[in-house]
Order: C-alpha cells, then sequence, then structure tokens
C-alpha cells in the first residue's frame, strides 16, 4: 500500500519549532528578500516567503527593483545589507532578468547571511561535510524523510538532476548521512536500469511526469521535487487518475494550467512505496526550512558577534 509523504505537516512543525525558538530570542531574526523585475512565478514565492515568516515571527523586509536595474546597482543594494547589522539573512530571488549574472549575484552575498545556500562558500562546506547553511528544497527532503522515520543509512539513492540549486547539494546530502548515491542527467545512457535500483529516488530534472513506472523499483521512496505546468488536457490523462483527474482538469480550464512533478503521479502510486505529492509534498517543505536557515544564520551571527566581544 502506498504511502503519500504529506509536506504540509512536516513543514508545520518545523515553522512551529523556529517559532517557539524565536519567542526566546532578545530580538527576531530579520530576512530581506530582494526580487528583480516582473516574473509571476518570483512573485508568489516571495510571498510565500514572507508570509511564512511572519507566522514564525521573523521580521521580514522586501525590495521589489525593476527589471531594468544595473547589476552595478544590485551589487551595491546587496553590499549595503551584508553591512547592516540588523539583517540576518539576504535572499535575491532567481531568475534574474539575463543582463544579470546570477553567479556574481549569489558569491555577492555574504556566506553568513545567504539562507539560500547557494553561495559557493557554503556549497563547499556542504560538499566537505563540514556545517553549513545547507540549500532549502534538498534539507528539506533529508528533513522530509528523517521525520518519516525512513532510513538513508546503507540505502541506494538515486538523484535524477544535477543543478547547483537541488540536484548536487541533494547528492552532497544523501552521501553525508551515509546512503549509496549515484547522479543522473539528461546525457545518462540507460536511465531506468539506474534509477531501477533506487531505494530512494529523487527527481529534479524540471520535466513534467519523466518519471514512469519503468524508471521506479517496486516499494522505493520516490521524492519528486519538480514543479512544472501542465496546459494540455491529454497530457493530464496520462497523468492523473480518476481521483484527480477532474479537479486537474477543472484547473487547466479555469486558471490555464496545473501543477505537475517531474514524477508521474499516477504510475508512480502503483509501484513506489512512499511518494511525495505535487503540489503538497517538497515544495511546502523549502519555505519551512528557509525560516529555520534564517534562525540558524542569526543565531550563528549572534554567538560569533557575543564571541568577538568578549
Ligand atoms: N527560484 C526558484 N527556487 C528558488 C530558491 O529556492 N531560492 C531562490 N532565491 N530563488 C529561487
Amino acid at each position: 500500500m502506498i504511502k503519500i509523504l504529506s509536506g504540509k505537516e512536516i513543514a508545520e512543525a518545523i515553522k512551529h519549532e523556529v517559532a517557539e525558538e524565536v519567542k526566546k530570542m532578545p530580538t527576531p531574526p530579520c530576512l530581506h528578500v530582494i526580487r528583480v523585475g516582473d516574473d509571476q512565478a518570483s512573485a508568489v514565492y516571495v510571498s510565500n516567503k514572507i508570509k511564512s515568516a511572519c507566522e514564525v515571527g521573523i521580521i521580514s523586509h522586501h525590495t521589489h527593483l525593476p527589471a531594468t536595474i544595473t547589476q552595478v546597482d544590485l551589487l551595491e543594494k546587496i553590499r549595503q545589507l551584508n553591512e547592516d547589522e540588523s539583517v540576518d539573512g539576504i535572499l535575491v530571488q532567481l531568475p534574474l532578468p539575463s543582463h544579470i549574472s546570477e553567479e556574481v549575484v549569489l558569491e555577492s552575498i555574504h556566506p553568513e547571511k545567504d539562507v539560500d545556500g547557494f553561495n559557493p562558500i557554503n556549497a563547499g562546506r556542504l560538499f566537505q561535510g563540514k556545517q553549513t547553511l545547507p540549500p532549502c528544497t534538498p534539507a528539506g527532503v533529508i528533513e522530509m524523510l528523517k521525520r518519516y522515520g525512513i532510513v538513508i543509512e546503507g540505502k541506494k539513492a538515486v538523484v535524477v538532476g544535477r543543478s547547483n540549486i537541488v540536484g548536487k547539494p541533494m547528492a552532497m546530502m544523501l552521501l553525508q548521512e551515509n546512503a549509496t548515491v549515484t547522479i543522473c542527467h539528461s546525457r545518462t545512457t540507460n536511465l531506468q536500469e539506474i534509477t531501477n535500483q533506487a531505494d530512494i529516488l529523487v527527481a529534479a530534472i524540471g520535466k513534467a511526469g519523466f518519471i514512469r513506472s519503468d524508471h521506479i523499483k517496486e516499494g522505493a521512496v520516490v521524492i519528486d521535487v519538480g514543479i512544472n505546468k501542465v496546459t494540455d488536457e491529454s497530457l493530464a490523462r496520462e497523468l492523473f487518475d480518476e481521483d484527480e483527474l477532474d479537479k486537474r482538469l477543472k484547473a487547466i480550464r479555469e486558471k490555464g494550467f496545473t501543477l505537475v512533478g517531474d514524477v508521474n503521479p499516477k504510475e508512480a502510486k502503483q509501484k513506489a512505496g512512499f511518494f511525495t505529492p505535487v503540489p503538497g509534498g517538497v515544495g511546502l517543505l523549502t519555505v519551512a526550512m528557509l525560516m529555520k536557515n534564517t534562525l540558524r544564520a542569526s543565531n550563528l551571527r549572534r554567538k560569533k558577534s557575543a564571541f568577538n566581544k568578549s
């Protein structure tokens, strides 16, 4: 019998724990979010982050800059926030307009305030198994596996996708938990042969419903990190079983799309032992882990500043 891993309960539990910690602090942590341009999805993500911060008692500020801002001006804004003692966490929402280098911008965020965990210093620390601010989505996956009591140690884990944001850090975190890890990607030959061996299969490729029954080992834990828009009713029919289909078709007719992960849910439900739904799975954890990282960044900076003063 398949078990659906709900992100909602875990995200609520994490946020509750963060809120309890925040209550004990003399002043709450402060998160500063920068959004550049008018990407609609980014606007929704940023408003979710600010709403969550408010729920857990973290102070949040939002700077919305025009898409025409120069890279120099954006870097100057980040420099000011890096130096601002009242700011614990800085997050620049991606994607950025094409004239701005994401790499340069992410490197400019001070590693101690890098609550997204995207700065190469934090990525390098993760790579070396040192304490770091970890990227929120893969950290959320590990948190979910642990809180559902799923053993990682000694298991074969396969990560499909090698992005800096999810695939690579996910593989490092699974390794840190003593899984035997394989990373697959768009050039992998015989993908099915590899994914079929996975006790834990993480899909982070950005292709709607790409992982099908043939990719999944009977009883595997299947973690779907993808968030894709499906606009086509016939594709929706391939992806959803009867219980779900009406709701999804209604969404396509009313909103123009429905959200789907990288795994075909209809097929995964028949093969996997555990499965994360989209929406309602890993996505909710990303924001909860951002709150946890902001609390952590704040605690680390306060400890360091107390140490420097003593
Ligand atoms: N865009 C999509 N996901 C993310 C994320 O986790 N962090 C940031 N900063 N931008 C994103």
